[in-house]
């Protein structure tokens, strides 16, 4: 069970980082050309939206199994990373990337629905980069 949730979760953060990628640059670029928001850009922000709440349920799976998660031997630093920032630091990704969705949703003119995706979309890339690609031991 912990291999087949640790595989799933490993593969999925590639899953994650491109769709962040694609669906933060694309409305970067069509906030600034002034594009109108389609619907390939609602599908590229739920598509990001399902594949993070995916990596989020798999993670909390994750948290109540892995030997890498124990409060008592928080001076370890693998341990602190996946049990304290890792686990702090996604959750707020997908705390992000729901409101970021929700909100650009609610807005009426497609600039405002660009500019709300690319800000909450590229912020979530670079904590999930920092985080995933620099930090983790
Ligand atoms: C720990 C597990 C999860 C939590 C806490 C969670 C939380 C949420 C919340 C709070 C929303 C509401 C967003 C809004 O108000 O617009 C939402 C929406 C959604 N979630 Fe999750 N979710 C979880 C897992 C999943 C999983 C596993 C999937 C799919 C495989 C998923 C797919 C969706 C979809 C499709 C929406 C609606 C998005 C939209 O149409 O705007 N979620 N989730
Ligand atoms: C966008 C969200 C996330 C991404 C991109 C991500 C990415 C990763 C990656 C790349 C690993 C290393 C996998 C390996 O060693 O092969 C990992 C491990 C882990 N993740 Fe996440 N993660 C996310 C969210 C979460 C959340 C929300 C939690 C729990 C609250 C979580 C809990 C864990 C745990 C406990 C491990 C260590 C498992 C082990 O090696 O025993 N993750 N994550």
């Amino acid at each position: 069970m912990l291999t087949g949730l640790l595989h799933a979760h490993s593969t999925l953060r590639w899953v994650v980082l491109a769709l962040m990628i694609i669906a933060g640059l694309k409305s970067l670029i069509g906030w600034m050309n002034k594009s109108p928001y389609e619907k390939i850009d609602d599908k590229l922000s739920l598509f990001t939206l399902i594949a993070t709440h995916t990596q989020l349920l798999i993670g909390f799976g994750l948290y109540f199994m892995s030997p890498k998660v124990d409060f008592s031997n928080i001076a370890d630093g693998v341990t602190r990373y996946f049990t304290i920032e890792h686990a702090f630091l996604m959750i707020l990704v997908a705390v992000l990337i729901t409101i970021g969705r929700s909100t650009s949703k609610k807005k009426e003119e497609a600039a405002d629905k660009h500019k709300t995706v690319a800000l909450f979309y590229l912020s979530s890339l670079a904590i999930v980069v920092l985080t995933v690609f620099v930090m983790m031991p």
